[in-house]
Order: C-alpha cells, then structure tokens, then sequence
C-alpha cells in the first residue's frame, strides 16, 4: 500500500512532534512505532517508484510490459478463477456486456480478440460471431480457451508473437476486441498492432480496446502509452474513433474502465 506523502511534507516539526504524542498516548508505543515503520516504508516505495519511472523513460526501457515478460507472467498464471479475479463486480461486468461488448461488436459479425486469456470476455464472443478468432501470447492461454470452447466449431485460438496478427487473413475482421490486454503492451508493439488492424479490418470495421490513459505512472504494471498516444496512433493509420472513456453511466450507476485510469477506445 502506498501512502500519500506529499501532504505530510506541509506540517511543521513542531506540529509532528506533537502529532506524534497524542498518537502514543491514544494507541501506545508498539502501534505507533509500527506507524512509523508504515509511513517510513511508504516513502520509500513512492520513490522507488518515481525514480524507477524516470529511468523508465530516460533509458527507455520496457519495464514490466515486455513481450518476453508478458509471455512469461501469462504462461504461468493461474487461470483457475479465468479472468472474473480483475472483475470487481457481477454488476460492473454485466454492464461491460450490455453498455460496451453489445453496442459495438455486432451480433452476426466476424470477431477477432486480442488476449482472451481464461475467457472471460470470450464466452460472450463467441455465441455472438458468426466466426470468431483470438490471438494470445500465452499457449496455456489457448490450450485452455481450445478446451473450453470445443464445442464452438466457429472458434478457433492462436498463438502470437504479441506484436503482429500473422495468421489473420487481410480484410477479414468486422468486429475487434481487446480487454484487460493492451494496458500491459508497450507503445512501440501498440503500434506495430495497430498496423495490423488496418490489413486484417474491413472497411467500416469496428474495434474496442481497453488501454491505460497515463503512461504507467500510476502503477498497475501498466504500459508506457498515453490516452493521446493512443487516440493519436490510430488516427494516424486513418482510423476514427467513435468513442474514448474511462466511465460510463448504467441505470444511475457509474461505472470505471479500470484502476489506474484505464480507457475503453471504440475505433473504425
Ligand atoms: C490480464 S490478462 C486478460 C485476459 C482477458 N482478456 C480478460 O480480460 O480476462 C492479459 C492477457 O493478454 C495476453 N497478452 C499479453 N500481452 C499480449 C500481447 N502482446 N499480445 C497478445 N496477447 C497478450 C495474456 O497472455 C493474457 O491472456
């Protein structure tokens, strides 16, 4: 857990000081010697954090987005809870099918995923495409989606290189999806995806992607790409974006795209 301390930095000592007596008299010295091990921890890793960020970017590494990395880390996940482990609620989840999977991925359509990962999003795919195709970079990833849509013969799961829809034929693709997927890629591989979409979308395609919004800065492992990034990559391969939001509002509820200011893009 990470404590804000830019707030701290106001008080004066004098102020502390006597911060710090009430608090040793209301809760003791254990407590409080353990507060202060909580606050001097905390300090640390925020900047650990800023100092890890800067080099990040000065030296232009890939941090905890790499493809070997993400290779890595899916291949060994347990996929057990499938996915519903980064759903916070039934709610929001039905919402995400109803205001975002249902809008824009057209019932009948040819759907290409990008990281289906345990299925999560997959099994609401599937009955919906009239074909229905997913790429990951994980094969216990698609050994695991075979197993459990075998019984879909329109479905099928590849393994990519987590950078190219190599395997994908051009113009094939009315309908793209990607959730929880492309907040762990990299800006460089981003657009060599982006590329892709232009060979393997047909005219008028659609396509939603779930993004990070402020170049990891927030935490989350999340990738080096800005919202603008984003917005401005597919606008450049002459894409239009339909929409871009990090909420939607459902039946009164306000619903977020992610944790750390994470995006839906919707795009065509
Ligand atoms: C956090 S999981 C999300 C899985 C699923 N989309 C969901 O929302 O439950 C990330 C998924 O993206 C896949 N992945 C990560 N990097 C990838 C890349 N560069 N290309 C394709 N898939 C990738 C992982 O193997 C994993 O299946």
């Amino acid at each position: 857990m990470k404590d804000i301390v830019e707030n701290r930095r106001r008080i004066s000592l004098a102020k502390k000081l006597e911060i710090a007596g009430i608090v040793v008299r209301e809760n003791g010295l254990l407590w409080t010697a353990l507060l202060g091990v909580y606050y001097a921890a905390s300090t640390v890793s925020q900047r650990a954090f800023a100092a890890m960020d800067g080099l990040r970017k000065k030296k232009g590494i890939p941090g905890m987005n790499s493809r070997a990395l993400n290779k890595a880390i899916w291949e060994a996940w347990d996929w057990n809870a499938a996915g519903e482990e980064w759903t916070p609620s039934e709610d929001w989840k039905a919402s995400v099918i109803r205001c975002i999977l249902e809008k824009h991925i057209p019932a009948g359509s040819r759907v290409l995923e990008i990281g289906p990962g345990g299925g999560r999003w997959t099994e609401h795919l599937v009955p919906r495409a009239s074909d229905f195709l997913a790429v990951d970079i994980s094969e216990s990833c698609v050994d695991l989606c075979r197993k459990k849509f075998a019984a879909a013969p329109h479905a099928r799961f590849i393994v990519g290189t987590g950078c190219d829809l190599a395997g994908v034929p051009d113009a094939s693709v009315d309908a793209l999806w990607s959730f929880d997927v492309f907040v762990h890629i990299n800006r460089e591989e981003v657009e060599r995806y982006a590329d892709e979409f232009r060979r393997v979308m047909r005219p008028g395609a659609v396509g939603v992607i779930h993004h990070g919004s402020v170049g990891g800065t927030l935490g989350g492992w999340r990738s080096n790409l800005t919202h603008e990034g984003m917005l401005d990559l597919l606008k450049q391969r002459g894409f239009s974006i339909v929409a871009s939001f990090k909420e939607w509002q459902d039946s009164g509820t306000t619903h977020q795209a992610g944790l750390y200011q994470d995006v839906v893009t919707v795009f065509s």
